[in-house]
This record gives C-alpha cells, sequence and structure tokens, in this order.
C-alpha cells in the first residue's frame, strides 16, 4: 500500500519512518514533507500546499494511494477530513466538526462541562472590559487563552493582573484572527502536565503510552513557551490505576459526549493533562491530531503495525487490538535553532547526522531542508534526536551520546529531558 502523509515536522517524519518499518508500505508521500523525509528511502515529497485538498485529492488518485494520514491541526479544521471521506477516500483525522475540540477552546469547554469531564474552571468572553473585570475579581496568577488556533501562542499564564489584562487586549486586537474573538480566562492550576495521546475509531478509544513534553525552552522548565522541545515516553506519573481513572473519566465521557453531538470522530484524540498535587487528572487542552515531539517518543515504542490501527480507527475496526509495545523507555531531545522560539537565523549546513544515528538513535527531522544536496536548517525547531533503552536513564543517555555528534551554528538543547522522570528536581 501506499501511503501520504500530510504535515512538515518530525512528528510526520516519525509517522513516515515507523510506517516504512511494515513490508505491506511501498512508499510514503509526504505534503509537503522536510529534509528528512526528502532523503529516507522510501519517502517522497511533493510540493502541494496542506490546504490545496483538491491537488492533493488528484495526486492520491492518479497514484492509487490506500491511505492519507494528516499529522497538522490546520488542515483538519479545515475540513480535510470531510472532503476526502466524501470522495470516499481513507483519511485518518477527525471532520471539521470533530477538530473543534482542538481549534475552539470555548466549544471544547462546553463540552467538557456537559460532559462532567474534569477541567479547570472558566468563562468565556466576548468583550475585553468583562474578560478584564473578570480577571479583578478572580486574582492572579490566572491563565488567559485565545479561542482559536494559534500555534501554541494564544495561550497567557498570567501572574499579575497587568499581564493578564494585556494579554486580553492582544486577543481582541485580533492578534490570533479577527473573526468572532472569544476569550478563555481559566484558574491556574499547578501539577505535572502529562500527554495522552489516544486511538479513536469513534465507538472505542485506546490511549497509547502516556508521554510527557517540556514546553519551556530552558532546563527546568524556565523561560518562555515553545512548540516542545522534547518528550519522554511512558510517563511513570501515569500509574495503571491513573491511566484507568483517564479512560473512565475523561477518554470514555469525551468520546460520548461526541457522539452525542454526531460528530464521527476518527483520529487522535490527545489530551494535555495537568496532574493536580492532589493526583487528579484535569484536561487543559484537547488537541485532534499526534503530538509533537510526543508522538516521536512514542511511536519508537510501538509494535503493533502503525498502518494496522490506522486503518482499524478509519474502518471502526479498533475494538479488534489490543495495542503492543516494546519494554523499556524513549525519549526524543529537540535541537534548535540559536534565539528560537524568538528570532532566529534559517540555511546553517547541519553534520553528524549519521554519526548519531550510529550511536543507536534516531534522527526525526522538523526545520530541515535539502538544498543543492546539502541538509540545512530551516526552522525553530530543527531536529528531534530520539533513543529508546530499557531504562529511561538509559534512553536519555542514548539519547544526548547521539546530540552530541550533531553540529550546526547557533544549535540549542535542553539538557534535562527526562530527567524529572527520575526524581531530579525542576
Ligand atoms: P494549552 O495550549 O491549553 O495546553 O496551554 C499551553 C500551556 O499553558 C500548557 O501546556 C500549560 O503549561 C499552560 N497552561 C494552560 N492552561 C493552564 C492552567 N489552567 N493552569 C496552569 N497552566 C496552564
Ligand atoms: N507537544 C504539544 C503539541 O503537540 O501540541
Amino acid at each position: 500500500m501506499k501511503v501520504l502523509v500530510v504535515g512538515n515536522g518530525g512528528r510526520e517524519h516519525a509517522i513516515a519512518k515507523k510506517l516504512l518499518e511494515s513490508t505491506r508500505i511501498k512508499q510514503v508521500f509526504c505534503v509537503p514533507g522536510n529534509g528528512g523525509t526528502a532523503t529516507t528511502k522510501g519517502c517522497q515529497n511533493l510540493s502541494l500546499n496542506i490546504d490545496d485538498f483538491q491537488g492533493i485529492e488528484r495526486f492520491v488518485m492518479v497514484n492509487n494511494i490506500g491511505l492519507v494520514i494528516v499529522g497538522p491541526e490546520l488542515p483538519l479544521s479545515l475540513g480535510i477530513a470531510d472532503y476526502f471521506q466524501q470522495r470516499k477516500m481513507m483519511i485518518f483525522g477527525p471532520t471539521k466538526a470533530g477538530a473543534q475540540i482542538e481549534s475552539s477552546k470555548s466549544w471544547a469547554k462546553e463540552l467538557m462541562l456537559e460532559a462532567g469531564i474534569p477541567t479547570p474552571k472558566a468563562a468565556v468572553f466576548t468583550d475585553a472590559e468583562a474578560a478584564k473585570a473578570y480577571v479583578l475579581e478572580q486574582g492572579t496568577p490566572i491563565v488567559i487563552k485565545a479561542d482559536g488556533l494559534a500555534s501554541g501562542k494564544g495561550v497567557t499564564v498570567a501572574t499579575t493582573v497587568k499581564m493578564a489584562h494585556s494579554a486580553i487586549n492582544t486577543i481582541f486586537r485580533g492578534e490570533f484572527g479577527t473573526d468572532n474573538i472569544r476569550v478563555v480566562v481559566e484558574e491556574f492550576l499547578t501539577g505535572q502536565e502529562v500527554s495522552i495521546l489516544a486511538l479513536t475509531d469513534g465507538i472505542t478509544v485506546e490511549p497509547l503510552l502516556p508521554a510527557q513534553d517540556h514546553k519551556a525552552i530552558g532546563e527546568g522548565d524556565k523561560g518562555a513557551n515553545t512548540g516542545g522541545m522534547g518528550a519522554y515516553a511512558p510517563a511513570p506519573i501515569v500509574t495503571p490505576e491513573l491511566m484507568e481513572r483517564i479512560q473512565e473519566e475523561i477518554l470514555e465521557p469525551t468520546l460520548a459526549a461526541l457522539q452525542k453531538r454526531k460528530i464521527d470522530y476518527r483520529g487522535v484524540l490527545y489530551a494535555g493533562l495537568m496532574i493536580t498535587p492532589e493526583g487528579e487528572p484535569k484536561v487543559l487542552e484537547f488537541n485532534c491530531r499526534f503530538g509533537d515531539p510526543e508522538t516521536q517518543a512514542v511511536l519508537s515504542l510501538l509494535e503493533t503495525p502503525l498502518e494496522d490501527l490506522v486503518l482499524a480507527c478509519c474502518q471502526q475496526r479498533l475494538g479488534e487490538y489490543s495495542i503492543r509495545w516494546k519494554s523499556g523507555a524513549s525519549v526524543c531531545v529537540v535541537l534548535a535553532s540559536g534565539g528560537y522560539p524568538g528570532s532566529y537565523q534559517k540555511g546553517k549546513a547541519i553534520t553528524g547526522i549519521e554519526e548519531a544515528e550510529a550511536k543507536g538513535a534516531e534522527v526525526f527531522h522538523a526545520g530541515t531542508q535539502l538544498k543543492l544536496q546539502q541538509l540545512v536548517s530551516d526552522g525553530g525547531r530543527v531536529l528531534g534526536v530520539t533513543a529508546a533503552g530499557e531504562t529511561l536513564e538509559q534512553a536519555i543517555s542514548k539519547a544526548y551520546a547521539a546530540v552530541d555528534c550533531i553540529q550546526f551554528e547557533g544549535v540549542y538543547c535542553r539538557r534535562d529531558i527526562g530527567r524529572r522522570a527520575l526524581g531530579d528536581k525542576n
């Protein structure tokens, strides 16, 4: 079978490589892909836009592609799954209606409240002054969220009223879109965050291994928020008992609430949770897709063929599977361009990837490009160096041994990915 993957991040490179582990997958096409998918054997990039549904459809038809997997949220929120489903083509990812769980935080909040899903208290405003008055009433710290898709930039954890008011002003100035502006003002929670990526076919929902992302740029979780500086799986904070609660109190009721809204959701339901100091799992956000960089860590431990699970979701047969995992742990360390998440330079020559892979790691590309046969940096997050080991400690040392082989001007990474799970304070 031939598969087409939509997206150009580390997540999509990891999905493509995982698919190609199976002898049944003959070729993977990536739209638009990156320097990694361009150089992976069996993989080919197509220079089409991810919102060019007609162009993608034409390519799928002409080349007899059996399955489309969508990585990012944007095409899902624009209705790519609806478009392909209407044409009776196999596509993995929820419809536009389902994708609202990520594309509208107020919609997701309403669904959670209705279904009794544990989530921090929040209020939704369409008016800046009312939102500011609510902040004054509630006090700080408080969390201000733009309602729509904001590429991870729409959330401010405000420690002062001034900060909260300024975040509200930014949102109402139209920084994250000018249509139907709404702001969600949410109670601030402390605890540890975990990412639960679950597969669903609209009937059953099956969590993958729990993972933990590292969103801050600096070690010890300090500094600006990023798209994710590294991840590891499984996250030991999610004990089997806690996973059972997450299944019963969050995943199943969410699916039931989607069904109640007549939404046929087939794809990834990603619950971004805070595990409070009392051990309660609460939903901070839902995403309608695989997480990045959690996917890189999680898929490297997956034993059941990925295409079996994805097809089972599309064909509503997920209940037939019990997902098998390799033992041990996996960690993905992100190498970023100096300056990220602020301004940074692109086009820096990258060396040492082969040496890094010779240390037993897999290097997934995110912001890279192949330019005149030279691999160069092309984004903020450049590579995801991923290694598995029998223990998390082994996985971490293997990943950093590989990280140390890779060079490009200004390269930056956090040196503490996964350390929290070993009991290090951060
Ligand atoms: P979100 O896009 O909703 O996941 O928010 C981005 C990040 O903001 C999360 O990963 C958390 O680190 C932080 N955050 C969001 N909501 C809350 C909250 N209610 N309490 C504390 N931190 C939060
Ligand atoms: N790792 C966070 C996300 O994918 O949204």
